[in-house]
């Protein structure tokens, strides 16, 4: 797959003196959908809106397409699509006229067909004669999402497209962004659901203090930082650990017994326990396995950069 964005040696500072981003590397393919990650105050916001050109970079260079964003800006935001953390805009106009407005804004003919279809998708057909004001969170969200395509943008950015959604709408959405993912848009977005990311993302970046600190993809990522434990559910107290048993990795906690090691170097290890815990006559009678969710791994890279 292409680099559709790619960023270099990106800095910003607000104001001439507080350091938003410094020196952010990172390259957006073509046709996946990228999980920017990272705690409040991370540089996430400011990340997208310099690439949708509503903040100034300080330095650095970015391209999209191939193009330089400070050489064609409009033919750039032409292609983007942009859902804002905040939501912004009329709460007086219906849910239909707000769309069509969008689309009008960046110089697309109507098209009653395509923003019907857009509004349907997004089961706002039936609130398409509604104010703003009078939907629900949930509901505005959705039509932040609407106005965000309503000009059939190939790039889309959703800036914590989930906060406050219930559980429901919020699987609704994702299998709306996956449709629009098939449909050839890349797609980027922020989120402090870690589910979310673990749902959607082929890759995950994670910045902290304005630097990136990995980008990887999910499933390497859970493979390369993720940690596995086993615990089992003794047939007898142990009070302590047994010699034979000190090369392992192993806490025990009443009658549970617990092992972690890498997901990376695993058989060897495993099968030599079970062994040595034979050996030692130690039985049990269940055996539990979990693997590190992205949330673990989540905040040990967050707290470690
Ligand atoms: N207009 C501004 N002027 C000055 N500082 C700003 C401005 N906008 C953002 N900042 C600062 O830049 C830093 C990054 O903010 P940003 O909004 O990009 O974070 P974020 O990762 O999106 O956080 P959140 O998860 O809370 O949305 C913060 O310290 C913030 O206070
Ligand atoms: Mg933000």
């Amino acid at each position: 797959m292409n680099e559709i964005i790619k960023i270099s040696k990106l800095n910003k500072n607000y104001a001439g003196k507080y350091q938003a981003l410094t020196d952010v590397d990172l390259s957006i393919k073509s046709g996946e959908i990228f999980a920017l990650l990272g705690p409040n105050g991370a540089g996430k916001t400011t990340l997208i809106s310099i690439i949708c050109g509503l903040v100034r970079i300080t330095s650095g260079i970015i391209n999209v397409d191939g193009k330089n964003i400070d050489d064609q800006p409009r033919e750039i935001r032409q292609r983007i699509g942009l859902v804002p953390q905040e939501l912004t805009t009329n709460m007086f106009e219906t849910v239909w006229d707000t769309v069509q407005f969008t689309r009008g804004l960046f110089g697309f003919k109507k098209n009653n067909d395509f923003i019907e279809n857009l509004l349907k998708k997004l089961s706002l057909w039936d609130k398409r004669k509604s104010t703003l004001m009078t939907l629900s969170g949930g509901m505005k969200r959705r039509v932040m999402i609407a106005k965000a395509l309503a000009h059939e943008p190939d790039i889309l950015f959703l800036d914590e497209p989930t906060a406050g959604v219930d559980v429901s709408l919020r699987k609704d959405m994702w299998a709306q962004l996956h449709e629009l993912r098939k449909s050839g848009v890349t797609i980027i977005l922020t989120t402090h659901y870690i589910e979310e990311a673990e749902e959607m993302a082929d890759r995950i970046g994670v910045i902290n203090n304005g630097k990136i600190v990995i980008v990887e993809e999910k499933e390497k990522l859970i493979k390369k930082l993720g940690k596995k434990h086993i615990s089992f559910e003794l047939e007898k107290e142990l009070t302590s650990i047994p010699e034979r048993l000190s090369n392992f990795k192993l806490t025990v906690k009443d009658k549970t017994l617990n092992y972690e090691y890498d997901s990376k170097n695993t058989d060897v290890h495993i099968s030599k326990l079970f062994d040595a815990l034979k050996t030692e006559g130690i039985t049990y009678k269940d055996i539990n396995t979990k693997q590190s969710s992205l949330e673990e791994i989540f905040v040990e890279l967050v707290k470690n950069s």
